[in-house]
């Protein structure tokens, strides 16, 4: 392929990143390059008040968007990855373990296991798809006088699978202990509401459903719980203390800012409230039924989940051809000029529920901007593909 032609794919991977990003969210981006380019919290000068004032804004906007009462309680975070590193460290400091559900990110599972190396710090429920009353229960009968926090994905991002989150949060609190949401798939594509969900801690990207760029995810805190920081530094208040301060935002928020990063967030989460998640929802979830219905008449195709109903399903579909690596098909699909992504997708765990680990599988997920005729594509290229 030609450079000029590397970003003409038919773009499939929007569970790793949504891509295009809107127009609005490139603009803010270069915008706060261009005008708020002072260090902000730092200074009192007008460009760097301008500068604070931004990312206040996507604070206010964040807040509210997840409804969340208090906007100091969102603190802007490298990634989502790191949002959850902050939160299992700082939780598990002090011993104590979590349970986790078994379709789990590495970005939940890494964390854990290198804390396990001192002592087991997690303990694995079994998830029933579409069965709620079962995966509560696998969840509750791991609860013990140990147990700090259940901690769990709101939607697979390989297989798509729901997991009950307000029904989880009501659980937790019922045992007194902490509900941790790991909201990488979700965010700006399912409701989450803080409240309503019984949400203590929520790790979100910027970079997927939210529209937002790359580098900048968020941590959305929802309680009392003093949880220690995971880094030290300036935060451009109490500069004559050593010790990091102690509240919200800045007991986490150590360095300068992605001030860029923040702006196009900020956007991208307009974006999302513009059009309303719903509708995104609902778009996306049309494209995933038209694909799973052209790939269920394949016979040469394996598909891993139920017909993936709203209810149930966010709109990922992971599925193989007969006899071949998944990386294969990614790759075939790939000279057809489809970009998906195959292999482990960093959930082991998942594949492991769903018996994929030596195949991996391919994966494929749409964004608000995937059209009808993408999909058909798609299933053409696959049809011809397998056959
Ligand atoms: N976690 C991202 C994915 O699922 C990168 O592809």
């Amino acid at each position: 392929m030609t450079k000029q032609k590397l970003h003409q794919c038919i773009y499939f991977d929007n569970a790793a990143t949504t891509w295009p990003k809107p127009i609005s969210v490139t603009k803010a981006v270069c915008r706060a390059l261009t005008e708020y380019g002072a260090n902000p919290g730092r200074s009192g000068y007008a460009m760097g008040i301008a500068s604070s004032h931004q990312i206040f804004r996507c604070r206010q906007l964040a807040a509210e968007f997840f409804n969340l009462d208090n906007p100091a309680n969102v603190v802007f975070a490298q990634s989502c990855t790191m949002a959850l590193n902050i939160v299992l460290k700082g939780l598990l400091k002090s011993g104590g373990r979590v349970i986790v559900s078994d379709l789990e990110h590495n970005a939940v599972m890494r964390p854990l296991h290198a804390l396990s190396l001192c002592k087991p710090a997690y303990d694995i429920a079994r998830v029933t798809p579409g069965n709620t009353e079962k995966t509560l229960e696998s969840f509750r009968r791991l609860i013990c006088s140990d147990t700090k926090a259940i901690v769990c994905l709101h939607a697979s991002n390989v297989f798509g699978i729901r997991l009950p989150i307000r029904e989880l949060g009501r659980l937790a609190h019922q045992y007194g202990i902490l509900f941790i949401v790991d909201g990488a798939q979700s965010a700006g594509l399912l409701p989450i509401d803080m409240q309503a969900d019984g949400i203590d801690f929520l790790c979100v990207p910027g970079h997927k459903g939210l529209y937002g760029p790359m580098g900048i995810g968020m941590l959305l805190c929802n309680c009392k719980h003093y949880l220690p920081p995971l880094f030290e530094g300036g935060t451009g208040s109490l500069s004559a203390d050593l010790s990091q301060p102690v509240e919200l935002p800045d007991r986490f928020e150590s360095g300068t800012p992605n001030t860029a990063g923040i702006c196009g967030l900020c956007a991208g989460i307009e974006f999302v409230k513009k059009r309303g998640i719903q509708n995104i929802l609902e778009h996306e979830m049309q494209i995933v039924k038209y694909i799973y219905h052209r790939l269920e008449t394949m016979k040469d195709v394996i598909l891993y989940t139920e017909y993936p109903d709203i209810e149930r399903y966010s709109p990922v579909i992971a599925f193989n051809i007969k006899h071949r690596q998944s990386e294969d098909t990614a790759e075939a699909l790939d000279r057809r000029g489809i970009a998906v992504r195959a292999g482990l997708h960093c959930a082991p765990s998942a594949h492991r529920h769903f018996n994929t680990l030596n195949t991996g599988a391919v994966r494929v997920a749409p964004s608000v901007f995937t059209t009808m005729r993408d999909a058909q594509y798609l299933c053409d290229c696959i049809r011809e593909e397998a056959n």
